[in-house]
């Protein structure tokens, strides 16, 4: 009996635990990504702070630390929740805190070196976490349904809901590593990520807020998701992976210029 419970627990963590995050292989293109695009100045910052890690490797330490009741105070950075019909800048801010929040603060710790080394580390992980996050559409969804969370769908004829599809699915099924699906982003040139790193982080909730407002039109409670879904989206996803990972390194090389 007792083993069935534990066994019941697991899969209960596992199954909640599944549908929070970006996979980590999301994370890790958006790391990879960021890293081509540093300064030397941010590279050397960044190799002193990280002790030489790269920015794939340290991109999933905020989601890491959710179980661990310690960090309970972080886990409302991970997204935010908009009315399809109003912008950040007019609604009530969470109580907990959220994205928006938790990148400015992030952004303010790592940027004072009369930080301590370990609170500028911690900040940082999980700075390049939350950039990743705010790409994913649905960390920009609707309280109402928890981001997508409660929009159960199928997903090739299993039990998801639209914010694991946007998640894991789409990105696991795939099948690529996160070495893969980086090198096999198009190649953009200077103007192009340029233009990708314009606005402010505001503007870049903003459109994954019009993109997420897009993904609630288009699906049913209950609809069957599998290939057609896949070739309709892929392009957001690579598209969100890799402004996500530019637009990272623009974060990185302003704190460290
Ligand atoms: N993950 C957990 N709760 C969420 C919410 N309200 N919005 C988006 N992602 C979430
Ligand atoms: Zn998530
Ligand atoms: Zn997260």
């Amino acid at each position: 009996m007792k083993k069935i419970f534990i066994l019941l627990l697991f899969s209960i963590q596992f199954s909640f635990g599944n549908s929070i995050f970006w996979s980590k292989t999301g994370h890790r293109v958006i790391g990879k990504v960021a890293q081509e695009e540093l300064s030397g100045k941010t590279r050397r910052a960044l190799n002193k702070l990280l002790d030489g890690q790269g920015l794939a490797s340290i991109s999933n330490f905020a989601d890491e630390i959710k179980a661990d009741r310690r960090f309970r105070e972080f886990s409302a950075w991970h997204y935010v929740n908009i009315p399809p019909d109003k912008d950040y800048s007019n609604i009530e801010p969470s109580e907990y805190g959220d994205l928006v929040v938790g990148i400015q603060k992030c952004i303010s710790i790592v940027k004072n070196d009369s930080n301590t080394k370990e609170d500028r580390v911690f900040y940082l992980k999980m700075l390049v976490h939350l950039i990743g996050d705010l790409h994913q559409p649905m960390h920009v969804g609707r309280l109402e349904d928890k981001g997508g969370n409660d929009v159960q769908v199928q997903w090739f004829g299993r039990g998801s809901n639209l914010h694991r599809v946007w998640d894991a699915n789409m990105i696991n099924d795939y099948g690529m590593s996160y070495t893969e699906l980086a090198t096999s982003l198009p190649e953009l040139n200077k103007l192009e990520k340029k233009a990708i790193q314009e606005g402010s982080i505001l503007d870049w909730v903003k459109e994954s807020q019009e993109i997420a407002n897009k993904l609630y039109d288009s699906v049913e409670v209950g609809e069957k998701l599998a290939y057609r879904y896949s070739y309709t989206w892929w392009g957001t996803v690579e598209g969100q992976l890799q402004k996500g990972g530019v637009r990272l390194a623009k974060v990185l090389n302003e704190i460290f210029k």
